[in-house]
């Protein structure tokens, strides 16, 4: 079997190595591609930060292990870590957070095992990146949530769930907060449940989640967030079980995935051989077993255990009484307890799986469409424009264009209510949003819109505008704060 490896910038050759060398002992069945992916592939001049080679050479295998990637700052580029989750739909990225015997933290001192697996979103919410300066004063970063990318992530999170007989899987949401977005992937979380009626399918919000983390993190088990508060929870998990240096992570898709650990190329220990591995051996044995190579990935995965547990660290962990090894120290020595079991929670040796060739090419973009929706109607607009003028003098103004077609129902700024009612202490910035609804009997089209931006540009420059749809009952849009 052959799979693409890149081994990444600052301490990811260091780490790859390690794991490589130690997957070579175990005569694990894999051959080796390396790509050109990272920080000097930026600066080669591929803005995407892969060679076309390495990208045509990941859709071809299907599997690319990877290290950690730069991205560099403040050159207009994307990171390359963002693109490769993005192209390839590796919509599930899951991060497993376990108690390791021999890393001492203030819960594994206290005998409080933690076992967490994050099921994060991996494409949208606010990593599409797709953000805008409205004026020079105001910036705006679209967050997407699709049901189609939701209903995807969230059934594989319950499949997850079941396989690893999970008791309990808890969607984590801001849903009180943002409405619609938070508030379509909570839905779409209680829709995928009613399949799964043996697990135990909660919710709780994410700023509750993060203090019980802290406190009672034993009452957890599978948790399924939207991207950003993913990103964040994971750091917070990797912190419980002793850092980021322990903490795996698998991107997974229907066609190519990718393995890699959850930190960074570590910049401060670059080049030192004294990284720790573990994150990144504990992602390739996810990987192991994703290919069914069961066999090798408990053994590696015992030594591992068997490792930590006998006291051998690297500088970033265990007991400072001894001396820390280096990497390749510690992949040798990784190497040397091959065969070994730990005392707590030693892998059973199961035999490989037989390997199927998946033949996945592609011939065009798949369409994600979820079936649901009834036929909308337009109900309204939002025109987002830039004003440094108060709240009266901008209503006027919009409402002398508003039409025989719209009427100004209200403006806010940034999310809160100026007009018609509102607070002389609410601050202001040279950006409102002016909502026009459709006067009661009208009927709008796109077109009508066009033509009330026409005429209020007369006197505002429009940052953007966004339809305001309906869906029967359902209404496509948020109120302001205090609207
Ligand atoms: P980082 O994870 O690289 O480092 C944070 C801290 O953890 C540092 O003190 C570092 O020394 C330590 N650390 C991380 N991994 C370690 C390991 N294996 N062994 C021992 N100590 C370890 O995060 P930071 O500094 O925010 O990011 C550095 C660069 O990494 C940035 O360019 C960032 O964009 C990139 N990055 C790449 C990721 C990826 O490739 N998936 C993920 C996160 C960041």
């Amino acid at each position: 079997m052959k799979i693409a490896v890149a081994k990444g910038d600052g301490i990811g050759p260091e780490i790859m190595d390690a794991v490589l060398k130690i997957f070579e002992a175990e005569n694990v069945p894999l051959t080796y591609e390396f790509v050109e992916m990272g920080k000097w592939v930026f600066d080669k001049g591929y803005s995407n930060g892969m060679t076309p080679i390495a990208k045509d050479t990941i859709e071809e295998l299907g599997i690319l292990f990877k290290g950690p990637m730069e991205t560099p700052k403040g050159k207009g580029v994307k990171s390359v870590n963002v693109t490769a989750r993005k192209t390839w739909n590796t919509y599930a990225n899951k991060r497993v957070f376990k108690t390791l015997h021999g890393v001492d933290t203030v819960f594994s001192k206290a005998g409080i095992p933690i076992d967490l697996t994050i099921v994060r979103e991996n494409i949208e919410d606010t990593y599409g990146g797709i953000e805008h300066m409205l004026t020079q004063d105001v910036t705006l970063s679209r967050r997407f949530i699709t049901r189609p990318g939701s209903l995807q992530l969230i059934r594989y999170a319950f499949e997850m769930a079941m396989k690893k007989t999970s008791k309990r899987i808890t969607c984590i949401h801001k849903a009180n907060i943002m409405k619609i977005t938070d508030g379509l992937f909570l839905e779409c979380f209680y829709e995928v449940a009613k399949d799964f009626p043996e697990l135990k399918a909660d919710d709780v919000i994410v700023d509750d989640l993060c203090m019980k983390l802290v406190t009672k993190p034993d009452l957890f088990d599978v948790l399924v967030l939207t991207n950003l508060q993913g990103d964040i929870v994971s750091d917070l998990c990797a912190g419980l079980i002793g850092g980021l240096g322990f903490a795996p992570s698998a991107n997974i898709g229907d066609h190519i995935c990718i393995f890699e650990a959850v930190h960074g190329t570590a910049p401060d220990i670059a080049g030192k051989n004294i990284a720790n591995p573990t994150a990144l051996l504990l992602s390739g044995v996810s990987m192991l077993q994703h290919l069914g190579l069961m066999k090798h990935a408990a053994i590696i995965e015992n030594a591992l255990l068997f490792t930590l547990e006998s006291g051998v660290h690297t500088g970033d962990f265990g007991d400072k009484k001894h001396a820390a090894v280096n990497t390749t120290q510690f992949a040798e020595t990784i190497i040397s307890n091959f065969g070994k079991i730990p005392s707590l929670g030693a892998k059973q040796l199961l035999p490989n799986l037989p390997v199927s060739a998946t033949d996945f090419k592609l011939g065009k973009n798949p369409m994600l469409i979820s079936g649901k929706m009834k036929s909308g109607k337009i109900v309204g607009v939002d025109m987002f424009i830039e004003s440094e003028e108060q709240p009266e003098a901008v209503a006027k103004k919009c409402e002398s264009h508003a039409g025989n077609k719209f009427k100004l129902i209200s403006l806010s700024n940034r999310g809160t209510q100026v007009w018609p009612t509102g607070s002389v202490y609410t601050n202001l910035v040279n950006q409102y949003n002016a909502r026009f609804e459709a006067i009661a009997e009208n009927e709008i089209f796109q077109q009508d819109s066009i033509e009330l931006y026409s005429r209020l540009s007369t006197d505002f420059k429009i940052c953007s505008l966004e339809l305001l749809n309906a869906w029967g009952d359902i209404k496509g849009y948020s109120l302001a704060q205090g609207q």
